[in-house]
């Protein structure tokens, strides 16, 4: 009997049907793996629990230190562990990239290899999606590679247990519990991340305790990474960049002191003796009350650089973040562009700066972050927000995988035409830098781990694209879809109805015509364009939308803040003028005349009515396409999505009813 609690996330192995059973245990007779560590065993366990559901035939299973051919028989182990006679069988230039893998027919048999013991981990994955989605197994010949070098979860995780900006439950980390016990979780969590290629994991949040540094916490965060070894994931900390002043007890933490470069280093030396493989320090520096090396007269490259010097011997990275806003800009999207830029070929090899994928902070819709493209002589990662602070939380149901395919095809013309955000990303663009792609988790204690049983389709998107950024949004929500949900039509057609549409209904009852930042002061659920309160102006809606009698939006052109010169020439001209920038961008770039004619023919006033209406449909037509699954489903999953749904109808009727009596008051004059 299958669980019903989501539980099992996309990994429930669940047969697709009889007929795939049958074919699938026909050609695998035997499975043979290879042996010698943690990561090959996590492998074959897989496969033998997967396995026990998909075929229906007894098979064998050996695992050898080399792995030869036989017939009829699933093979699998990296390159290094197969013998010369299966060497000499694969077919030529079919070995992957550093951490991919190859998956390859070879007479009646199927061999799953790579050059790395976690490229077969992922091949394995793969390769069990192919069955619980009723793909042929015959004459393949798959060879994948990431498209970027770190795949990484940022838990925004506390150490007492609670989860910034999270909605499904406590922490994961049961830190008072570390290291003596170590919750079945972990491990759960980490395969699931493995089978999407998730190679790294920050702890706890950007927003730090300081004694995540301490000896007692150094050792429960290296009780976690042993277990998330296993399935090739690398742990890091974030770190609060005053630690050698505040958890050290030294008078400063200059980077450029001697003593506190000394604690540093003895600091990470303390780290490596328990944690071999840690992958480094992740750093919210002077930004929202974290310190940073502007205390001490430093800029982010001092800083920076300090702890990749630090962390260099030990083969570690430091993710410097660049959500940094405030003092000395008048318009706040401009910020991290001003401050970082001029800092373009300062940071050394194993720095990296992160980068939220928009200017502002991971609104429903934003245009692309002008860093993106604006810096080629650094290591930049992009930052996306998995848990939906700004998009209905734990609430709405919305698929994000089509705003990010939207961020990573976004054309910076950095190089000319075809300058893909996703490009630039790439490993294969720049073999020399570190490149990566950093997600703000969706996941807490809840037992569906992300509040529903839809949000996980957000973390399974993340992981598949940032493997491969050029996969559909449809591939990805077929995918998810049948391993999640099983092969039953009627149930697979609303799951994907509300996957493929539902952006679309959060953009138009939340923010039309990119709107930003109207949500409720502080939490940022609801709507509430009027809200005062906030100590700074740029934490209050009015701020962003600066409606007025002459009309609606942020005049960010060449005539206002002159946020579009930021941009790349062709970008920057497009969106400065009135007429060729995208509708979709509309009102974050400028403050337009109510009465101002849109393509659709509309006014402005007009269309904002239209489209608040038109996103109240749609989110009651993703209500009204679940209720088609009743028949389908069991009482407690169909019910579970549908109190969710009935929620985001709701919402949308407030979203729709308070921005447009608020707006349409200046549209009719108000000053
Ligand atoms: C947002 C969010 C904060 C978070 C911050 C960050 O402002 O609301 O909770 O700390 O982003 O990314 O650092």
């Amino acid at each position: 009997m299958k669980r019903t609690d989501g539980y099992e996330l996309w990994l429930s192995y669940s047969p697709y049907s009889e007929s795939m059973t049958k074919k699938y245990s026909a050609i695998i007779k035997n499975v043979y793996t290879a042996l010698g560590s943690e990561i090959l065993d996590a492998v074959s366990d897989e496969i033998e629990l997967a396995f026990s559901s998909l075929l229906d035939t007894n098979f064998l299973l050996e695992r050898n230190e080399t792995v030869r051919f036989n017939n009829s028989s699933l093979l699998i182990a990296p390159y290094d562990h197969l013998d010369d006679d299966l060497c000499a069988r694969l077919p030529p230039n079919k070995l992957p990239d550093g951490d991919g893998y190859s998956i390859l027919s070879i007479q009646d048999s199927i061999l799953i290899t790579g050059l790395t013991e976690k490229g077969v981990l992922y091949g394995s994955f793969y390769f069990l999606r192919l069955l619980q989605t009723g793909k042929s197994i015959e004459n393949l010949s798959i060879v994948s590679s990431p498209a970027v070098k770190w795949r990484i979860l940022n838990h925004w995780d506390n150490l007492d247990g609670s989860v910034e900006r999270g909605y499904a439950g406590k922490s994961l980390w049961k830190w008072k519990e570390l290291p003596k016990l170590i919750d079945p979780r972990y491990k759960d969590y980490a395969r699931a991340c493995a089978s999407i290629g998730i190679n790294g994991a920050v702890l706890n949040n950007v927003n730090t305790q300081v004694y995540i540094l301490s000896q007692e916490y150094i050792e429960k965060a290296a009780a976690i990474a042993s277990i998330f070894r296993h399935f090739g994931i690398r742990i890091f900390l974030s770190v609060n960049f005053s630690s050698p002043a505040l958890l050290g007890g030294l008078g400063t933490a200059d980077p450029c002191d001697k003593n506190v470069i000394q604690w540093w280093k003895e600091k990470t030396a303390e780290i490596y003796s328990v944690i071999p493989d840690f992958g480094g320090f992740l750093v919210k520096a002077d930004s929202e009350g974290q310190p940073g090396p502007y205390i001490y007269g430093r800029d982010h490259a001092d800083g920076s650089n300090m702890l990749g010097r630090v962390l260099e011997p030990y083969g570690g990275i430091v993710i410097w973040r660049a959500f940094v806003y405030g003092q000395g800009e008048t318009d706040r999207a401009k910020k991290a562009y001003s401050d970082f830029k001029p800092l373009d070929g300062k940071f050394l090899s194993n720095v990296c700066v992160q980068v939220k994928n928009g200017p502002i902070d991971f609104q429903p819709r934003e245009p692309i972050h002008p860093l993106f493209g604006g810096m080629d002589k650094t290591n930049i990662f992009m930052e996306l927000q998995i848990t939906q602070e700004y998009l209905g939380q734990g609430n709405h149901l919305v698929f994000l995988a089509p705003m990010w395919k939207e961020i990573l095809d976004f054309d910076t013309f950095a190089n000319g035409k075809g300058s893909t955000v996703g490009s630039f990303l790439a490993a294969k663009a720049d073999v020399k830098r570190i490149t990566g792609i950093s997600g703000v988790s969706n996941i807490g204690s809840d037992k569906n781990w992300c509040a529903s049983l839809f949000h996980p389709a957000n973390w399974y998107a993340f992981g598949r694209l940032c493997w491969d950024n050029t996969l559909s949004v449809e591939e990805i929500a077929d995918e998810w879809a049948v391993c999640t949900w099983g092969a039953n039509q009627k149930v697979l057609e609303a799951v994907k109805y509300i996957l493929m549409n539902s952006w679309q209904a959060c953009l138009d009852y939340m923010t039309p015509l990119c709107l930003h930042h109207i949500m409720r002061y502080n939490h940022h659920y609801g709507p509430d364009p009027a809200c005062d309160e906030g100590s700074r102006e740029d934490w209050k809606p009015k701020y962003y939308h600066r409606a007025d009698s002459a009309g609606l939006g942020f005049d960010r052109t060449r005539n206002g803040t002159d946020a579009v010169d930021q941009y790349h020439k062709p970008v920057a001209d497009m969106f400065d003028d009135i007429k060729t920038c995208p509708e979709k961008y509309l009102l974050w770039f400028h403050h337009v005349p109510w009465d101002y004619k849109l393509s659709s023919g509309r006014s402005l006033k007009e269309e904002l009515s239209y489209v608040y209406e038109k996103g109240v449909k749609e989110a009651e037509d993703l209500r009204n396409k679940w209720l088609e699954t009743k028949p389908e489903l069991d009482k407690k999953r169909f019910e579970s999505v549908l109190d969710k749904l009935n929620i985001q109808y709701e919402d949308a009727k407030e979203w729709r009813d308070v921005c447009l009596s608020y707006f349409l008051k200046f549209a009719e004059g108000e000053k």
